[in-house]
């Protein structure tokens, strides 16, 4: 397939999105630009919506108002064509899930098996690959119940990877994950993008932000603003998306009253 390697058709390409609750809207009327093969930061207090942009680019919540497109794709079909991965900010997984790693990773399959339904040797070897990528091949057979929060982040993206998704999107991949964790992560996350995978993540580490990302997007419902790392990082950027008292009221809490 040739999609993604054409010129000029962006990796995400959202506009007038729009995610409101019976309360709060979470999401106004955002537009959100990406190029392939590039790492972004979205950087935005807590309750400014980042997730449900997130959950509404996934087709998680029901029919928001607005457009997304995927490598030129409506959504709906990038996602049924597995080209793009997501990884919530809670994983989701049961702790008593009877489910190895390898098998985890193997769930990033099922969109590219052929007609039989049956993982082919090709499979084996990509959910094989994906553990050496992110460096956990020796837990392959391990309960996934049995890893530490920060080794279940990391077989997560093996299975984002196995499945070969061009665009992945990580919902805080960092929150409780030690800085050993997060520099592998981030090591993993940078490789990918050099290979052609285009990443976007949710993110509180904001120092952390400036060695991975390309570029950092600032949000509040919305983009405010977006550029080099080091400058989106600095007091006088994050003010716009913070607010002018440490410990103020965010936009939305505002909005409530
Ligand atoms: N399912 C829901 N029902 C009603 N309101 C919701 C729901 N999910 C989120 N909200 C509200 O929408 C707003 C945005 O929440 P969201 O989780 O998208 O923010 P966030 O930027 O991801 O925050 P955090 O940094 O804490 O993860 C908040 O005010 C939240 O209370
Ligand atoms: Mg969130």
């Amino acid at each position: 397939m040739t999609l993604t390697s054409q010129p000029d058709v962006p990796a995400l390409r959202v506009l007038g999105l729009t995610v409101a609750y019976d309360r709060t809207l979470a999401v106004d009327r955002a537009d959100v630009e990406l190029e392939p093969d590039r790492v972004y930061g979205l950087v935005g207090a807590n309750g400014s919506g980042k997730s449900s942009f997130f959950g509404a680019v996934m087709g998680r919540l029901p029919q928001p108002p607005g457009t997304v497109e995927i490598f030129g794709l409506p959504g709906r079909s990038a996602r049924e064509r597995s080209l793009v991965a997501f990884l919530p900010q809670a994983d989701g997984l049961a702790a008593d899930l009877p489910w190895s790693v390898a098998e985890v990773v193997a769930t990033g399959r099922y969109g590219r098996l052929g007609p039989t339904r049956r993982p082919r040797a090709a499979d084996r070897q990509a959910v094989g690959d994906a553990l050496h990528r992110v460096g956990l091949p020796e837990l392959a057979r391990r309960p996934i119940g049995e890893l530490s929060g920060g080794q279940r982040k990391r077989v997560l993206i093996a299975r984002a990877i196995a499945q070969q998704a061009r665009l992945i999107i990580l919902d805080e991949p960092f929150a409780g994950v030690d800085e050993t964790a997060t520099a592998a992560i981030s090591g993993v996350l940078r490789d990918l993008a050099d290979s052609g995978v285009t990443i976007l993540l949710a993110s509180h580490d904001l120092d952390g932000l400036v060695g991975l990302c390309d570029e950092v997007l600032l949000w509040n419902r919305r983009v405010i603003r977006r550029g080099e790392p080091a400058e989106m990082i600095k007091p006088e950027a994050l003010l716009d998306v913070f607010g002018l008292t440490a410990g103020g009221p965010t936009a939305g809490e505002r909005e409530r009253r």
